[in-house]
């Protein structure tokens, strides 16, 4: 059999198999093909030639040992090839973190960087809900002149922050604390707080297809209405932003629910190329008292 016949095979069989995708690609035919690659050591940018590419006996048995594990097993894709892409960026992935797909890739550096003063002097950002660290790494390699604060509770997540954080050389410039939101954040002000914060509602998070129940519980569950975290972040961040800082923070479905509660805040939401406008940005003096007065 050629590479592109068992191409055809395996999108046959996601179909077959109803599968769940959106953790590594959109498309069937995409996830695939990325696997079949990965599996025989090919560049993931080969050109269309490759589908010719005739397939030794065992090469064809281990790529249906991989879909085996894809398909029957309901594996993520990344958890079997044990990466994933975000940003151009290549990070190392297990059952520990979630699997990168934040929106904040769309928004970091160009749709962030005309609210911030100077994104040349931005000199400390939280990533608050780092996992894998992905985000503090993209921002990292953006604000070049700062430092960043990459904040989990699972110390099985910061494990695997720790390598990606080696891997691209951050370790000088990306420190990981274990904590409780903000809390272990060790004084002075951020010009920057970020969180993809697990949003998902609590009775939502068990009707999630297989795969993505996969993911720790811990990185999806945001509590009954899925603002839980988000609720305390906010809380936290004005006394840890600086004067003109900003707080950026992913909400998945809650817009309508985070607007209720903190329109008054007036959020400014960032356009998101599938339309879900689910990441928004509040400047750190929204968040000064005088506005919360103004609420209640
Ligand atoms: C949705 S994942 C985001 C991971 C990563 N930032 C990304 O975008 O791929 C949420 C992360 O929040 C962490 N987390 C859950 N509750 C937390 C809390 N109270 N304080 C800090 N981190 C928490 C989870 O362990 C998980 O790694």
């Amino acid at each position: 059999m050629t590479l592109g016949g068992w191409l055809r095979r395996a999108e046959r069989l996601y179909a077959k198999h109803g599968v769940a995708l959106g953790q590594t690609a959109a498309l069937a035919h995409d996830e695939a093909l990325y696997l079949i690659l990965r599996t025989l050591g090919l560049p993931l940018d080969s050109g269309p030639s490759v589908l010719g590419r005739k397939l030794s006996a065992p090469e064809s048995a281990e790529i249906g040992a991989v879909f085996d594990r894809r398909l029957a097993g309901r594996v993520p894709a990344a958890y079997i090839t044990r990466e994933a892409w975000l940003g151009g960026m290549r990070f190392y992935v297990d059952e520990r973190v979630l699997i990168p797909r934040s929106y904040f890739v769309e928004i970091i550096p160009e749709q962030a960087g005309p609210w911030l003063p100077d994104p040349a002097r931005v000199t400390r950002i939280a990533d608050v809900c780092t996992g894998s660290g992905c985000l503090a790494i993209l921002l990292a390699r953006h604000f070049k002149k700062a430092r960043l604060d990459a904040i989990d509770l699972s110390a099985d997540a910061l494990e695997v922050a720790k390598v990606n954080v080696r891997r691209h050389k951050l370790s000088g410039r990306v420190r990981l604390l274990r904590g409780d939101l903000l809390d272990p954040a060790p004084g002075g002000r951020y010009d920057m707080i970020l969180c993809n914060p697990p949003y998902e509602p609590t009775a939502h998070v068990d009707a999630l297809p297989e795969e993505f129940r996969r993911e720790p519980r811990l990185a999806l569950d945001g509590g009954p209405d899925g603002l839980a975290l988000v609720r305390r972040l906010v809380g936290q961040s004005a006394r840890l932003l600086k004067p003109r800082g900003v707080l950026m923070i992913e909400v998945g479905g809650g817009r309508d629910a985070f607007d209720r509660e903190f329109g008054h805040l007036e959020p400014h939401w960032f356009q998101t190329m599938d339309g879900s406008d689910c990441v928004c940005l509040i400047q750190a003096a929204r968040l000064a008292p005088r506005h919360a007065r103004a609420r209640s």
